[in-house]
């Protein structure tokens, strides 16, 4: 893992957004895992700036980790209706080069296995970008996901709930389930970009990065992972130990491997 901590997350992102403007320059045909979330947006404003700017994205495809069951793809809530409007529509990227999974699909196990099948015939991600939950979630793989779960239909815990909430009108219109890539699946990406803003992630981040890599913790499965960026404001690296964040350092695999 590659931490690196930002003043902002305006800077965080905008440092992302040239990481993946680099990335779809040098590959016209990168395959780009994506996120939703608040977390995100600032990264798919730069996206589409450098996009209006001359990057072509006419060539890259995009996996979503993940869509709230029993929405249709025009509720405003679902998370196509989030990509288009905050990243796609800015795009000139063919629609049917964008994939999300279906959260009306039937039945679920065979689309999600199809899921996990067009990721490959793709040729694999190359770079997955991760928002963390504050309980320490990827994607919708929430505490208990194994470390080599794949695309399925999971449960969200009251924490996701209330996290989401924000979103729907109330608590109670936000799905109890969702379709989402699993933790392996994310872990077979070439590269994942982690990024977490805000003092609300201070703790998940803590110990995704410096406790014991354990499913209690989900994002703890990236240190396992040869490619790993992680990029947080100060709010969000407010908690970890290491207190000498002004440019990217690697990260310990564990606590006691001091390697600063
Ligand atoms: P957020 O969510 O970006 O809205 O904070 C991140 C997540 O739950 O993965």
């Amino acid at each position: 893992m590659k931490l690196c901590v930002f003043d902002t997350a305006e800077e965080a992102s905008r440092q992302a957004a040239l990481l993946i403007d680099a990335a779809v320059r040098n590959q016209p045909a990168t395959v780009l895992g994506l996120a939703t979330g608040g977390t995100p947006l600032a990264l798919y404003r730069e996206m589409i700036r450098a996009c209006r700017a001359g990057t072509d994205y006419s060539r890259v495809t995009t996996f979503n980790l993940d869509e709230y069951c029993g929405l249709p793809a025009s509720h405003p809530q679902s998370y196509r209706t989030f990509m288009d409007a905050n990243l796609f529509s800015g795009l000139n990227i063919a629609p049917q080069n964008t994939h999300i999974p279906d959260g009306l699909a039937s039945p679920a196990a065979h689309y999600c296995h199809a899921y996990e099948a067009e990721i490959r015939a793709a040729g694999g991600i190359d770079i997955q970008i991760l928002g963390i939950g504050s309980n320490g979630h990827i994607g919708f793989n929430e505490p208990g996901s194994a470390f080599d779960s794949r695309t399925r239909v999971v449960s969200l815990t009251p924490q996701t709930v209330r996290d989401n909430a924000r979103f729907f009108h109330s608590p109670d219109a936000v799905p109890r389930s969702a379709i989402s890539m699993g933790i392996g699946t994310i872990l077979e990406a070439r590269q994942c970009l982690l990024l977490g803003f805000g003092e609300k992630k201070a703790q998940a981040v803590r110990a995704a990065l410096e406790g014991p890599a354990t499913t209690d913790l989900p994002a703890s499965a990236l240190q396992s992972h040869p490619d790993v960026l992680v990029f947080l404001d100060k709010a969000a690296a407010s908690a970890l130990s290491r207190r000498d964040q002004s440019s990217c350092h690697p990260v310990p695999k564990s606590r006691d491997e001091n390697i600063f």
